[in-house]
């Protein structure tokens, strides 16, 4: 039977309201380029938006990712002698997650650790997977490397660990750091552990473009949210309507970008972060970037930091890459 599922909550939605105004204040006081930092783009609307991209026809990254595990969660465990417990960095939806707890379970009772900041996302989380038998879940509504030290502290004698990087969020860090994530992972993991990382692989720009500006317009609303979440949030009054979702592809970073363009001169005050920010026609808030790899770039990224590229599996039908590494 499936245990019952735990939340280990810390009670910084005070804290978390605080980060986030002096974040908002900080990357739109900026000189130049405006930015916003995109994990802010997951409240819980924004969250629901995200699981609508992944159905869209022209966002492949998610199928990708399901049909690697799908067909390759055995080789996965195969490679990893128990007993292993998970940890996975972002619960999301937990579907693709399903194929590795499934694999696992019919060797051992499994302890299942989703670490996530969205307690929605956690809570989906446990729709899903709340019910494979053996399988026990503890969730850990906490940023990535303060969840997975909280796991570490939970290890059972003789027990490795398997953590999942599942949705190609890595390639939502600049390159260096995303490596620079991977080695403070790393240095979480004891030899034996592994890391299963999956990276969105490069295709062309025509591609590209259409996945992160879906016709239908439900990238633009995720991308918008941001800022209707800041009006919600923290009392400001930025006027969705002159704020226009663009994409671009930056050929020399091998990235998508998500901006925010202001249609026409304006101004918006944001309340609890004490701020006026005037914005000229045509400006924008850079919301996001999501850097497309090459496959040997990701298992060379994950060697410099202290792991072993141990096995890759890539999709063909939309490039994408899950690699296996184990922490030497
Ligand atoms: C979560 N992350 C990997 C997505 C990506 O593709 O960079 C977020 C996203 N942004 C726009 N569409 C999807």
């Amino acid at each position: 039977m499936a245990t019952a599922a735990r939340i280990a909550t810390h009670g910084v939605t005070g804290k978390q309201l605080e980060d986030f105004a002096a974040d908002v204040r900080a990357g739109l006081s900026k000189p130049g380029q405006k930015e916003l930092p995109s994990k802010y783009l997951y409240d819980e609307v924004g969250s629901a938006l995200f699981e609508a991209i992944c159905l869209l026809p022209e966002y492949g990254l998610s199928r990708a990712g399901a049909r690697l595990l799908k067909r390759h969660a055995e080789d996965v465990i195969d490679r990893l002698p128990a007993p292993v417990a998970v940890a996975e960095l972002g619960s999301g939806s937990g579907t693709k997650t399903r194929w590795i707890l499934e694999a696992l379970s019919r060797r051992q009772p499994v302890n299942y650790y989703p670490i996530d900041i969205s307690r929605t996302a956690l809570s989906r989380c446990w729709q899903e997977l709340g019910r494979i038998d053996s399988v026990s879940i503890v969730g850990f509504e906490r940023a990535y490397l303060d969840g997975l030290l909280d796991v570490a502290s939970r290890r059972n004698s003789g027990e490795r660990f398997l953590v999942l990087f599942l949705g190609s969020t890595i390639g939502n860090f600049d390159r260096p750091a995303g490596e620079a994530f991977l080695r403070e992972v790393r240095n979480v993991l004891h030899p034996g552990d592994a890391l299963l990382l999956a990276t969105d692989l490069e295709k062309s720009v025509s591609q590209l473009l259409l996945a992160y500006d879906d016709p239908a317009g439900v990238t633009a609303a995720f991308n918008q949210n941001l800022l209707a979440r800041i009006n919600r949030e923290l009392d400001a009054d930025f006027d969705l309507r002159f704020f226009r979702h663009e994409v671009r592809y930056d050929e020399e970073n091998r990235r998508v970008e998500m901006h925010l363009r202001s249609a026409r001169r304006q101004t918006a005050h944001i309340a609890a972060a004490g701020l006026h920010v005037n914005f000229a026609e045509g400006e924008t808030i850079w919301t996001e970037s999501s850097h497309k790899y090459r496959c040997d770039e990701a298992a060379r990224m994950g060697e410099r930091a202290g792991f072993r590229c141990a096995a890759q599996w890539v999709d063909t039908e939309w490039p994408f890459a899950q690699s296996l590494f184990s922490a030497e």
